[in-house]
């Protein structure tokens, strides 16, 4: 396993769509893998292909906040929600593509999510809470979406500026 480097906003590839997996191979294992210890080592609780510049459509979870917790591990292929509640929550949303900038979301609080496992079965689920928020967040990155794209123009120049800086002063470092 791997670290892989996390794309920072502003970056074309975070706004794109990504395609469709049609096999799992040894390549994309090896990629659910590192993009699960990127995400533990982050630390965070959802990483989408697309963050570690590798455009296709899979995301990977853990949403157990408590530390004495077991981990639960998730690799969602091809992940498409198929219901969403009429019933809406409020989060405190960050991204690990847009650093230390935290922002309330407003989505759908229970989402049923289908999508393919590493063991190319079908797999259909529902996700509350914490999950649920998590869940759409990262298959809006599969759509080249960002939760700051949910907040006000001014607001969402105001945290793109901060990035900027953030992405110059990486650069000179
Ligand atoms: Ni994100």
């Amino acid at each position: 396993m791997a670290l892989r480097k996390i794309l920072i906003h502003p970056d074309p590839r975070l706004k794109k769509t990504t395609d469709p997996v049609t096999t799992v191979n040894d390549d994309l294992r090896r990629l659910a893998d590192d993009m699960l210890e990127t995400m533990y080592d982050a630390p965070g609780i959802g990483l989408a292909a697309p963050q570690v510049a590798v455009m296709s459509r899979m995301i990977v979870l853990d949403c157990e906040k408590e530390e004495d917790a077991t981990p639960n591990p998730m690799v969602l292929i091809n992940p498409e929600v198929v219901w969403s509640s009429d019933e809406r929550n409020v989060y405190e949303e960050g991204c690990l593509s847009i650093p230390e900038q935290y922002a309330e979301v407003e989505r759908p609080s229970e989402v049923e999510v289908q999508w393919m496992g590493l063991d190319g079965k079908t797999m259909r689920e529902k996700f509350d809470g914490l999950w649920a928020t998590c869940v759409q967040h990262e298959i809006d990155h599969l759509d080249g979406k960002l939760f700051i794209d949910y907040l006000k123009p001014l607001k969402r120049q105001m945290i793109t500026r901060k990035m900027q800086k953030l992405k110059r002063e990486m650069a000179r470092s």
